[in-house]
Protein backbone atom coordinates (compact mmCIF):
# COMPACT_ATOMS: atom_id res chain seq x y z
CA UNK A 1 0.00 0.00 0.00
CA UNK A 2 1.28 3.45 -0.82
CA UNK A 3 2.41 5.84 2.35
CA UNK A 4 2.84 9.57 1.42
CA UNK A 5 6.17 11.09 3.45
CA UNK A 6 5.69 14.45 4.08
CA UNK A 7 7.82 17.14 5.40
CA UNK A 8 7.63 20.11 7.14
CA UNK A 9 6.74 23.18 4.59
CA UNK A 10 5.58 26.16 5.89
CA UNK A 11 4.80 28.77 4.12
CA UNK A 12 2.52 27.27 1.29
CA UNK A 13 2.70 29.98 -1.23
CA UNK A 14 1.07 30.00 -5.50
CA UNK A 15 -2.20 28.74 -7.03
CA UNK A 16 -3.72 25.79 -6.73
CA UNK A 17 -6.80 24.96 -9.37
CA UNK A 18 -9.60 22.98 -7.75
CA UNK A 19 -11.05 20.10 -9.50
CA UNK A 20 -14.67 19.36 -10.23
CA UNK A 21 -16.36 17.84 -6.93
CA UNK A 22 -16.23 13.98 -6.24
CA UNK A 23 -19.82 14.12 -4.58
CA UNK A 24 -21.51 16.02 -7.68
CA UNK A 25 -19.68 13.72 -10.24
CA UNK A 26 -20.74 10.01 -8.69
CA UNK A 27 -24.41 10.95 -9.00
CA UNK A 28 -24.52 12.94 -11.82
CA UNK A 29 -22.51 9.92 -13.79
CA UNK A 30 -25.04 7.67 -12.40
CA UNK A 31 -27.51 9.76 -14.16
CA UNK A 32 -26.45 8.55 -17.38
CA UNK A 33 -28.33 5.77 -16.17
CA UNK A 34 -31.62 7.49 -17.12
CA UNK A 35 -30.94 8.27 -21.20
CA UNK A 36 -30.13 6.01 -24.16
CA UNK A 37 -28.41 9.44 -25.63
CA UNK A 38 -24.75 10.26 -24.45
CA UNK A 39 -24.25 12.15 -21.69
CA UNK A 40 -21.43 14.53 -21.82
CA UNK A 41 -19.39 15.82 -18.77
CA UNK A 42 -16.65 17.60 -18.19
CA UNK A 43 -14.35 19.48 -15.47
CA UNK A 44 -14.70 15.41 -13.87
CA UNK A 45 -11.98 14.37 -11.27
CA UNK A 46 -9.98 11.19 -12.01
CA UNK A 47 -10.03 9.95 -9.02
CA UNK A 48 -10.63 5.85 -7.44
CA UNK A 49 -14.44 6.49 -6.76
CA UNK A 50 -14.91 7.90 -10.62
CA UNK A 51 -13.00 4.52 -11.52
CA UNK A 52 -15.21 2.40 -9.41
CA UNK A 53 -18.36 3.98 -10.06
CA UNK A 54 -16.94 4.25 -13.94
CA UNK A 55 -16.40 -0.11 -13.76
CA UNK A 56 -19.95 -0.83 -12.14
CA UNK A 57 -21.41 1.28 -15.20
CA UNK A 58 -19.17 -0.33 -17.85
CA UNK A 59 -20.28 -4.14 -15.89
CA UNK A 60 -23.85 -3.43 -16.58
CA UNK A 61 -23.58 -2.49 -20.49
CA UNK A 62 -22.56 0.80 -20.49
CA UNK A 63 -19.78 2.49 -22.83
CA UNK A 64 -17.96 5.29 -20.51
CA UNK A 65 -15.14 7.24 -22.05
CA UNK A 66 -12.58 9.15 -19.83
CA UNK A 67 -9.62 11.36 -20.38
CA UNK A 68 -8.57 14.60 -19.82
CA UNK A 69 -11.18 15.41 -17.19
CA UNK A 70 -14.01 14.74 -19.77
CA UNK A 71 -16.77 11.92 -19.41
CA UNK A 72 -18.63 10.21 -22.21
CA UNK A 73 -21.40 7.69 -20.86
CA UNK A 74 -23.59 6.08 -23.29
CA UNK A 75 -26.49 3.93 -21.69
CA UNK A 76 -27.99 2.97 -24.35
CA UNK A 77 -27.15 -0.92 -24.16
CA UNK A 78 -27.72 -1.56 -20.56
CA UNK A 79 -28.21 -5.29 -20.20
CA UNK A 80 -27.56 -6.15 -16.19
CA UNK A 81 -29.07 -4.00 -13.35
CA UNK A 82 -26.80 -5.47 -10.81
CA UNK A 83 -24.58 -3.83 -8.76
CA UNK A 84 -22.31 -6.28 -6.74
CA UNK A 85 -20.83 -6.47 -3.20
CA UNK A 86 -17.40 -6.19 -4.37
CA UNK A 87 -17.83 -2.79 -5.96
CA UNK A 88 -20.26 -1.63 -3.76
CA UNK A 89 -18.26 -2.29 -0.59
CA UNK A 90 -15.42 -0.48 -1.74
CA UNK A 91 -17.90 2.50 -2.82
CA UNK A 92 -20.95 3.63 -1.12
CA UNK A 93 -22.50 5.72 -3.60
CA UNK A 94 -22.64 2.86 -5.40
CA UNK A 95 -26.21 3.25 -4.08
CA UNK A 96 -27.22 5.88 -6.62
CA UNK A 97 -27.61 3.44 -9.17
CA UNK A 98 -30.84 2.17 -7.49
CA UNK A 99 -33.27 5.11 -8.69
CA UNK A 100 -31.88 5.60 -11.88
CA UNK A 101 -32.20 2.18 -12.27
CA UNK A 102 -35.52 1.53 -11.30
CA UNK A 103 -36.66 4.64 -12.77
CA UNK A 104 -35.46 3.93 -16.72
CA UNK A 105 -35.87 -0.48 -16.37
CA UNK A 106 -38.23 -1.09 -13.27
CA UNK A 107 -35.59 -3.13 -12.05
CA UNK A 108 -32.26 -3.18 -9.66
CA UNK A 109 -30.04 -5.57 -7.32
CA UNK A 110 -27.86 -3.21 -5.39
CA UNK A 111 -25.97 -4.30 -2.64
CA UNK A 112 -25.93 -3.06 0.46
CA UNK A 113 -23.86 -0.53 0.84
CA UNK A 114 -22.84 -1.65 4.82
CA UNK A 115 -21.20 0.70 6.99
CA UNK A 116 -17.92 2.10 6.64
CA UNK A 117 -15.50 3.89 9.31
CA UNK A 118 -17.44 6.53 9.78
CA UNK A 119 -21.22 5.35 11.02
CA UNK A 120 -23.16 2.73 10.20
CA UNK A 121 -24.68 4.88 6.74
CA UNK A 122 -28.26 2.98 6.30
CA UNK A 123 -29.85 3.88 3.55
CA UNK A 124 -33.45 3.27 5.04
CA UNK A 125 -34.72 6.62 3.32
CA UNK A 126 -33.76 5.77 0.01
CA UNK A 127 -35.70 2.45 0.30
CA UNK A 128 -38.75 4.18 1.92
CA UNK A 129 -39.17 6.78 -0.52
CA UNK A 130 -38.75 4.20 -3.30
CA UNK A 131 -41.24 2.17 -2.13
CA UNK A 132 -43.34 5.17 -1.47
CA UNK A 133 -43.28 5.48 -5.15
CA UNK A 134 -44.23 2.55 -5.88
CA UNK A 135 -41.44 -0.01 -6.15
CA UNK A 136 -41.38 -3.13 -4.62
CA UNK A 137 -38.14 -4.06 -2.60
CA UNK A 138 -36.78 -7.07 -0.82
CA UNK A 139 -33.80 -6.91 1.13
CA UNK A 140 -32.69 -10.72 0.70
CA UNK A 141 -28.64 -12.14 1.05
CA UNK A 142 -27.42 -8.63 1.19
CA UNK A 143 -28.91 -7.30 -1.49
CA UNK A 144 -31.62 -4.36 -2.10
CA UNK A 145 -33.55 -6.55 -5.01
CA UNK A 146 -36.17 -3.88 -6.30
CA UNK A 147 -38.44 -4.28 -9.16
CA UNK A 148 -41.48 -1.70 -10.59
CA UNK A 149 -43.68 -0.82 -13.25
CA UNK A 150 -43.74 2.45 -14.04
CA UNK A 151 -42.79 4.71 -11.00
CA UNK A 152 -45.90 6.74 -10.01
CA UNK A 153 -45.23 10.57 -8.29
CA UNK A 154 -45.63 10.49 -4.52
CA UNK A 155 -45.29 12.88 -1.56
CA UNK A 156 -42.43 12.31 0.25
CA UNK A 157 -41.05 13.52 3.45
CA UNK A 158 -37.55 12.24 4.23
CA UNK A 159 -36.40 11.58 8.30
CA UNK A 160 -33.66 13.56 8.48
CA UNK A 161 -31.40 15.33 5.39
CA UNK A 162 -29.91 12.53 3.88
CA UNK A 163 -27.36 14.06 0.27
CA UNK A 164 -27.32 10.88 -1.28
CA UNK A 165 -31.09 9.84 -0.34
CA UNK A 166 -32.36 13.46 -1.74
CA UNK A 167 -30.45 12.29 -4.92
CA UNK A 168 -31.74 9.03 -5.43
CA UNK A 169 -35.11 9.86 -4.57
CA UNK A 170 -35.07 12.92 -7.17
CA UNK A 171 -33.33 10.97 -9.99
CA UNK A 172 -36.33 8.29 -9.46
CA UNK A 173 -38.64 10.82 -9.54
CA UNK A 174 -37.84 12.13 -13.09
CA UNK A 175 -39.23 9.40 -15.36
CA UNK A 176 -42.10 8.86 -12.62
CA UNK A 177 -45.83 9.20 -13.82
CA UNK A 178 -47.12 12.34 -12.42
CA UNK A 179 -45.28 14.62 -10.01
CA UNK A 180 -43.12 13.76 -7.22
CA UNK A 181 -42.64 16.47 -3.93
CA UNK A 182 -39.26 15.82 -1.47
CA UNK A 183 -39.63 17.80 1.34
CA UNK A 184 -36.55 17.98 3.76
CA UNK A 185 -34.57 17.67 0.99
CA UNK A 186 -30.63 18.04 1.25
CA UNK A 187 -29.71 21.58 -0.05
CA UNK A 188 -25.73 20.57 -0.72
CA UNK A 189 -24.26 22.60 -3.68
CA UNK A 190 -23.78 18.89 -5.15
CA UNK A 191 -27.48 18.23 -5.11
CA UNK A 192 -28.18 21.27 -6.70
CA UNK A 193 -25.35 20.62 -9.30
CA UNK A 194 -27.46 17.38 -10.08
CA UNK A 195 -30.63 18.85 -10.60
CA UNK A 196 -29.15 21.37 -13.12
CA UNK A 197 -27.62 18.78 -15.34
CA UNK A 198 -31.28 16.67 -14.88
CA UNK A 199 -32.66 19.78 -15.94
CA UNK A 200 -30.03 20.14 -19.15
CA UNK A 201 -31.59 16.31 -19.91
CA UNK A 202 -35.20 17.21 -20.26
CA UNK A 203 -36.18 16.85 -16.35
CA UNK A 204 -38.55 19.51 -15.01
CA UNK A 205 -37.92 20.36 -11.60
CA UNK A 206 -38.80 23.08 -9.17
CA UNK A 207 -37.53 23.99 -5.97
CA UNK A 208 -34.22 23.85 -6.98
CA UNK A 209 -31.39 24.85 -3.96
CA UNK A 210 -34.53 24.75 -1.64
CA UNK A 211 -35.43 21.53 0.83
CA UNK A 212 -38.34 20.78 -1.15
CA UNK A 213 -38.25 19.86 -4.98
CA UNK A 214 -41.15 19.42 -6.50
CA UNK A 215 -40.65 17.00 -9.93
CA UNK A 216 -43.18 16.79 -12.77
CA UNK A 217 -41.81 12.83 -14.61
CA UNK A 218 -41.28 13.24 -18.16
CA UNK A 219 -41.29 9.89 -20.47
CA UNK A 220 -37.84 10.44 -21.71
CA UNK A 221 -34.65 12.36 -21.23
CA UNK A 222 -32.26 13.27 -24.07
CA UNK A 223 -28.31 14.05 -24.11
CA UNK A 224 -26.74 16.84 -22.48
CA UNK A 225 -23.64 18.30 -21.84
CA UNK A 226 -22.63 19.55 -18.06
CA UNK A 227 -19.82 21.04 -16.62
CA UNK A 228 -19.19 19.57 -12.51
CA UNK A 229 -19.60 21.84 -10.11
CA UNK A 230 -15.96 22.89 -8.88
CA UNK A 231 -15.18 20.56 -5.32
CA UNK A 232 -15.86 23.20 -2.34
CA UNK A 233 -14.35 20.13 0.20
CA UNK A 234 -11.15 19.90 -2.13
CA UNK A 235 -10.72 24.13 -1.87
CA UNK A 236 -11.77 24.01 1.91
CA UNK A 237 -9.04 21.60 2.75
CA UNK A 238 -6.30 23.62 0.40
CA UNK A 239 -7.69 26.72 2.23
CA UNK A 240 -6.50 25.37 5.70
CA UNK A 241 -3.37 24.65 4.84
CA UNK A 242 -2.78 27.68 3.81
CA UNK A 243 -3.90 28.60 6.99
CA UNK A 244 -1.79 26.21 9.32
CA UNK A 245 1.46 26.75 7.06
CA UNK A 246 0.71 30.58 7.49
CA UNK A 247 0.57 30.43 3.31
CA UNK A 248 -0.74 32.60 0.84
CA UNK A 249 -2.69 30.22 -1.72
CA UNK A 250 -4.96 31.28 -4.46
CA UNK A 251 -7.14 28.82 -5.28
CA UNK A 252 -8.45 29.21 -8.64
CA UNK A 253 -11.37 27.44 -10.71
CA UNK A 254 -13.28 27.31 -7.18
CA UNK A 255 -16.94 27.86 -6.22
CA UNK A 256 -16.52 30.48 -2.89
CA UNK A 257 -20.36 31.14 -2.79
CA UNK A 258 -20.83 27.55 -2.45
CA UNK A 259 -18.59 27.63 0.70
CA UNK A 260 -20.05 30.24 2.75
CA UNK A 261 -20.06 28.35 6.28
CA UNK A 262 -16.00 27.38 5.44
CA UNK A 263 -14.77 30.96 4.62
CA UNK A 264 -16.68 32.16 7.88
CA UNK A 265 -14.54 29.91 9.73
CA UNK A 266 -11.33 30.59 8.43
CA UNK A 267 -11.95 34.28 8.79
CA UNK A 268 -12.73 33.66 12.38
CA UNK A 269 -9.41 31.63 12.82
CA UNK A 270 -7.13 34.83 11.49
CA UNK A 271 -6.86 34.23 8.12
CA UNK A 272 -7.38 36.78 5.33
CA UNK A 273 -9.43 35.61 2.71
CA UNK A 274 -10.00 37.20 -0.89
CA UNK A 275 -12.78 36.30 -2.89
CA UNK A 276 -13.72 36.32 -6.55
CA UNK A 277 -16.53 34.51 -8.61
CA UNK A 278 -14.16 31.42 -9.70
CA UNK A 279 -11.21 32.18 -6.84
CA UNK A 280 -10.43 33.27 -3.47
CA UNK A 281 -6.78 33.77 -2.02
CA UNK A 282 -6.22 32.83 1.79
CA UNK A 283 -3.53 34.39 3.82
CA UNK A 284 -2.15 34.17 7.23
CA UNK A 285 0.26 34.99 9.65
CA UNK A 286 0.52 34.38 12.97
CA UNK A 287 -1.29 31.77 14.63
CA UNK A 288 -4.62 30.75 14.20
CA UNK A 289 -7.53 31.71 16.91
CA UNK A 290 -9.60 28.73 18.43
CA UNK A 291 -12.60 28.46 16.40
CA UNK A 292 -15.71 26.55 17.59
CA UNK A 293 -17.72 24.28 14.91
CA UNK A 294 -20.87 22.44 14.78
CA UNK A 295 -21.15 20.59 11.81
CA UNK A 296 -24.81 20.64 10.21
CA UNK A 297 -26.32 20.04 6.69
CA UNK A 298 -25.99 23.00 3.99
CA UNK A 299 -25.49 25.94 3.94
CA UNK A 300 -24.54 24.92 7.88
CA UNK A 301 -20.82 24.12 8.63
CA UNK A 302 -20.07 20.50 6.58
CA UNK A 303 -19.21 17.42 8.06
CA UNK A 304 -16.41 16.91 5.62
CA UNK A 305 -14.59 19.95 6.80
CA UNK A 306 -14.60 18.39 10.21
CA UNK A 307 -11.80 16.63 10.24
CA UNK A 308 -9.50 19.43 8.75
CA UNK A 309 -10.45 22.40 10.90
CA UNK A 310 -10.05 20.21 13.82
CA UNK A 311 -6.16 20.06 12.26
CA UNK A 312 -6.11 23.93 12.21
CA UNK A 313 -7.50 24.13 15.98
CA UNK A 314 -4.34 21.80 16.95
CA UNK A 315 -2.49 24.59 16.54
CA UNK A 316 -4.76 27.69 17.90
CA UNK A 317 -4.05 29.97 20.73
CA UNK A 318 -6.89 28.71 22.99
CA UNK A 319 -9.63 25.94 23.65
CA UNK A 320 -11.85 25.10 20.88
CA UNK A 321 -14.81 22.87 20.83
CA UNK A 322 -15.89 20.75 17.89
CA UNK A 323 -19.65 18.93 17.66
CA UNK A 324 -20.00 16.36 14.90
CA UNK A 325 -24.09 16.04 14.32
CA UNK A 326 -24.03 14.12 11.25
CA UNK A 327 -21.96 10.67 12.04
CA UNK A 328 -21.61 8.89 15.12
CA UNK A 329 -17.78 8.05 14.36
CA UNK A 330 -16.34 10.66 12.54
CA UNK A 331 -13.46 11.31 15.05
CA UNK A 332 -10.92 8.58 13.59
CA UNK A 333 -8.36 11.31 13.23
CA UNK A 334 -7.90 12.09 16.80
CA UNK A 335 -5.70 9.89 17.99
CA UNK A 336 -3.33 10.20 15.26
CA UNK A 337 -3.42 13.72 15.42
CA UNK A 338 -2.50 13.15 19.30
CA UNK A 339 0.05 10.89 17.65
CA UNK A 340 1.66 13.95 16.44
CA UNK A 341 1.29 16.26 19.83
CA UNK A 342 -2.09 17.97 19.95
CA UNK A 343 -4.18 17.78 22.80
CA UNK A 344 -7.42 16.33 22.06
CA UNK A 345 -10.48 15.14 24.21
CA UNK A 346 -13.12 13.67 22.90
CA UNK A 347 -16.90 12.87 24.77
CA UNK A 348 -19.36 11.03 22.40
CA UNK A 349 -19.58 13.62 19.34
CA UNK A 350 -17.92 16.13 21.22
CA UNK A 351 -14.61 16.77 20.89
CA UNK A 352 -12.36 19.84 23.25
CA UNK A 353 -9.16 20.80 21.48
CA UNK A 354 -6.35 22.87 23.67
CA UNK A 355 -4.08 24.94 21.41
CA UNK A 356 -0.42 23.70 21.16
CA UNK A 357 2.83 25.60 20.27
CA UNK A 358 3.82 22.73 17.31
CA UNK A 359 3.19 19.28 16.36
CA UNK A 360 5.77 16.75 15.88
CA UNK A 361 5.66 14.28 12.95
CA UNK A 362 5.27 10.59 12.84
CA UNK A 363 3.75 7.73 11.13
CA UNK A 364 0.06 7.85 11.09
CA UNK A 365 -2.50 5.90 9.83
CA UNK A 366 -4.92 7.39 7.26
CA UNK A 367 -9.05 6.01 8.30
CA UNK A 368 -10.71 7.33 6.30
CA UNK A 369 -10.92 10.36 3.51
CA UNK A 370 -11.07 13.26 5.45
CA UNK A 371 -9.08 11.95 8.40
CA UNK A 372 -6.53 11.33 5.67
CA UNK A 373 -6.53 15.16 4.49
CA UNK A 374 -6.18 16.30 8.18
CA UNK A 375 -3.40 14.07 8.63
CA UNK A 376 -1.24 15.45 5.23
CA UNK A 377 -2.43 19.24 6.25
CA UNK A 378 -0.98 18.18 10.13
CA UNK A 379 2.13 16.96 8.32
CA UNK A 380 3.18 19.93 6.85
CA UNK A 381 2.97 21.96 9.78
CA UNK A 382 4.64 19.42 12.08
CA UNK A 383 8.26 19.22 12.96
CA UNK A 384 10.18 16.81 10.94
CA UNK A 385 9.00 13.86 9.04
CA UNK A 386 5.35 12.46 9.20
CA UNK A 387 4.68 9.43 7.32
CA UNK A 388 0.88 8.95 6.30
CA UNK A 389 -0.24 5.05 5.67
CA UNK A 390 -3.54 3.32 3.68
CA UNK A 391 -3.59 6.76 1.42
CA UNK A 392 -5.87 4.56 -0.76
CA UNK A 393 -8.13 6.33 1.47
CA UNK A 394 -6.80 10.02 -0.20
CA UNK A 395 -6.78 9.06 -4.04
CA UNK A 396 -10.88 8.47 -3.47
CA UNK A 397 -10.89 11.98 -3.24
CA UNK A 398 -8.39 14.23 -3.76
CA UNK A 399 -6.63 14.42 -7.42
CA UNK A 400 -3.27 15.10 -7.71
CA UNK A 401 -2.59 15.98 -4.01
CA UNK A 402 0.84 15.44 -4.00
CA UNK A 403 1.21 17.20 -7.04
CA UNK A 404 -0.97 20.07 -6.65
CA UNK A 405 0.76 20.74 -2.93
CA UNK A 406 4.34 20.32 -3.83
CA UNK A 407 3.33 23.04 -6.81
CA UNK A 408 2.91 25.45 -3.77
CA UNK A 409 6.33 24.92 -1.67
CA UNK A 410 5.44 21.37 -0.11
CA UNK A 411 8.00 18.47 0.29
CA UNK A 412 5.69 15.54 0.02
CA UNK A 413 6.70 12.54 -2.02
CA UNK A 414 4.19 9.31 -2.36
CA UNK A 415 5.87 6.20 -1.07
CA UNK A 416 5.24 3.12 -3.12
CA UNK A 417 5.76 -0.31 -1.79
C1 LIG B 1 -22.91 12.22 1.48
O1 LIG B 1 -22.97 10.96 2.10
C2 LIG B 1 -21.46 12.42 1.05
N1 LIG B 1 -21.08 11.39 0.08
C3 LIG B 1 -20.55 12.37 2.27
O2 LIG B 1 -19.22 12.64 1.83
C4 LIG B 1 -20.99 13.46 3.24
O3 LIG B 1 -20.20 13.39 4.40
C5 LIG B 1 -22.47 13.27 3.60
O4 LIG B 1 -23.27 13.26 2.40
C6 LIG B 1 -23.00 14.39 4.50
O5 LIG B 1 -22.83 15.62 3.85
C7 LIG B 1 -21.49 11.53 -1.20
O6 LIG B 1 -22.18 12.48 -1.57
C8 LIG B 1 -21.06 10.46 -2.16
P1 LIG B 1 -26.22 11.31 4.27
P2 LIG B 1 -24.40 10.28 2.42
O7 LIG B 1 -27.16 10.33 3.66
O8 LIG B 1 -25.39 10.73 1.42
C9 LIG B 1 -28.21 9.21 8.03
C10 LIG B 1 -16.92 12.33 1.70
O9 LIG B 1 -16.01 12.38 2.53
N2 LIG B 1 -29.03 8.46 7.06
O10 LIG B 1 -26.42 12.76 3.99
O11 LIG B 1 -24.19 8.84 2.59
C11 LIG B 1 -26.73 8.87 7.96
O12 LIG B 1 -26.43 7.74 8.76
C12 LIG B 1 -18.21 11.63 2.03
O13 LIG B 1 -16.85 12.82 0.54
C13 LIG B 1 -29.97 7.54 7.51
O14 LIG B 1 -30.12 7.33 8.71
O15 LIG B 1 -24.75 10.93 3.82
C14 LIG B 1 -26.09 10.14 8.48
O16 LIG B 1 -26.09 10.11 9.89
C15 LIG B 1 -18.19 11.05 3.43
N3 LIG B 1 -30.73 6.87 6.60
C16 LIG B 1 -27.03 11.24 8.01
O17 LIG B 1 -28.26 10.60 7.69
C17 LIG B 1 -30.59 7.08 5.25
O18 LIG B 1 -31.33 6.45 4.46
C18 LIG B 1 -26.56 12.00 6.77
O19 LIG B 1 -26.14 11.03 5.83
C19 LIG B 1 -29.62 8.01 4.80
C20 LIG B 1 -28.85 8.69 5.73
Amino acid sequence: MDKLRVRQSLGLKGEIRISGAKNAALPIICAGLLTSERLTLTNVPALRDIKTLSDLLCGMGAKVNFANSTMEIDASDINNYTAPYELVKTMRASILVLGPLLARFGEANVSLPGGCAIGARPVDQHIKGLEQMGAQINIEHGFIKATAGRLKGARIVMDMVTVTGTENLLMAAVLAKGTTVLENCAREPEVTDLAECLIKMGAQIEGIGTDTLVIHGVDKLHAANHAVVADRIEAGTYAVAAAMTCGDLTLTNARPDTMGAIIDKLSLAGAKVDLGNDFMRVCMTGRPKAVDIITSPYPAFPTDMQAQFMALNTLADGVSTLTETIFENRYMHVPELCRMGADISTDSNIAIIRGVETLTGATVMATDLRASASLVIAGLVASGITTIERVYHLDRGYEQIEQKLGRVGADITRLTD
